[in-house]
């Protein structure tokens, strides 16, 4: 019988030759790639992920710098409640430490990661299947840095488009140690508790990439060829970039984003001041008109329907029309996860109950596999 392993697909890169335009080409080729494996991962987990759980491990994370947004709930929040109804053995990092990758504090920490957890637990992760932990908690799982960084070179580090993208935003700012690093780190994340699928965006693929690297390296290096870690595989979120309702990026900065814990008043006044344009007749456009087409994507993955499905609907209604939809749409889905988010803000010793028995799980995890490695490293003295 085939394996996830076993019948990886002949992903033809090592990260060093990801630069330049022949960068370009292999980026899209590796996410082609990606994106048919991702289709063929889905349908061998309906198959057999109830039989054989720990076959589909899945670790995702967020970092909380903020409280999570529409774009979260419809790119991965409800995909990782859906994988793991089906049985998927489900890890769910908090990245603390990746928090200070690129600023300067903490900022609201412990609120953010307290609010991630109920967000976590209002749209269905259950904490008896789902282990919901932070980085800084886990001891085991930051020692594993130290071999994985010598695996990698500086160049690779540096050629890697999330950390170059990040260092241009950064406006000259000095780059830290940690921003450069923290790819292996979150190689660590994954590699921890030996997860096999990866659910991710387009702009994560690269590293995972790294991720499979540093495990074939380690793997070869200093394993003489024993299987310790696995290559996990990625599975590639099919949800589009969702803009904010100002139709840019999202960014909490700009007020143009709509958060799982606003109220529906806040939402509607939120979408009422979105941008569209004074057209009658609402069309999916996305190069015309990206703004209105962002609002009918939402609406779409919201409702199950086509963009297009949406706009006809709405048809001569104008941008009122677009918004009237839009808002029942968001306030209508979310409605019960908001609900249970308040219901259960209201227990605060329970959501961190979670958090600690969740930290519990992963250290157990993280320190039998340390074990492993310091043990064919040579290094249990
Ligand atoms: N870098 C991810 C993000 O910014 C968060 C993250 C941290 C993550 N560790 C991970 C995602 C491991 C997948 C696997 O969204």
């Amino acid at each position: 019988m085939s394996t996830v392993t076993t019948t990886e697909p002949p992903v033809p890169t090592d990260p060093s030759s990801s630069a330049g335009p022949a960068g370009d080409a292999e980026e899209s080729a590796t996410y082609a790639v990606s994106r048919d494996r991702s289709a063929v991962l889905d349908a061998l987990i309906d198959e057999h992920a109830s039989e054989d759980p720990t076959r589909f491990r899945m670790l995702t994370g967020d970092r909380p710098t903020g409280p999570l947004h529409i774009g979260h709930y419809l790119a991965s929040l409800r995909n990782r409640a859906r994988l793991q109804d089906k049985g998927v053995e489900t890890f769910v990092v908090i990245a603390d430490y990746q928090v200070i990758t690129d600023r300067d504090s903490v900022g609201e920490i412990g609120a953010n990661v307290h609010g991630l957890v109920l967000d976590y637990l209002a749209a269905g992760l259950d904490p008896a299947r789902t282990t919901i932990f932070t980085h800084s908690a886990v001891p085991a799982l930051n020692q594993l840095m130290l071999p994985f960084l010598s695996l990698v070179t500086d160049a690779e580090l540096r050629r890697n488009p999330t950390v170059k993208d990040e260092l241009a935003l950064s406006g000259g700012r000095p780059l830290s140690g940690l921003l450069l690093t923290y790819p292996v780190h979150q190689a660590a994340d994954i590699l921890f508790c030996h997860s096999r699928i990866v659910p991710v965006g387009r702009d994560q693929l690269p590293h995972l990439e790294l991720t499979r690297a540093i495990a074939r390296r380690f793997n070869t290096r200093y394993a003489a060829g024993q299987s310790v870690f696995p290559e996990p595989e990625a599975l590639l979120s099919e949800v589009p970039l969702l803009l904010g309702t100002d139709g840019t990026k999202m960014s909490k900065s700009k007020g143009n984003v709509i958060n799982l814990r606003d109220t529906a008043d806040e939402t509607a006044a939120r979408i009422r001041a979105a941008r569209t344009d004074s057209e009658r007749r609402i069309t999916f456009d996305p190069n015309g008109r990206p703004a209105v087409a962002n609002l009918l994507t939402i609406a779409g993955l919201l409702l199950d329907e086509s963009p297009e499905a949406v706009a006809d609907r709405i048809g001569d209604g104008g941008a009122q029309g677009l918004k009237r939809v839009v808002t029942e749409a968001v306030n209508e889905t979310l409605a019960e996860h908001r609900a249970r988010r308040a219901d259960l803000a209201r227990d605060p010793a329970y959501v961190t109950s979670v958090l600690h028995e969740g930290n519990a799980r992963a250290c157990e995890v993280a320190d039998r596999t340390l074990a492993t490695v310091r043990a064919v490293m040579g290094m249990s003295y």
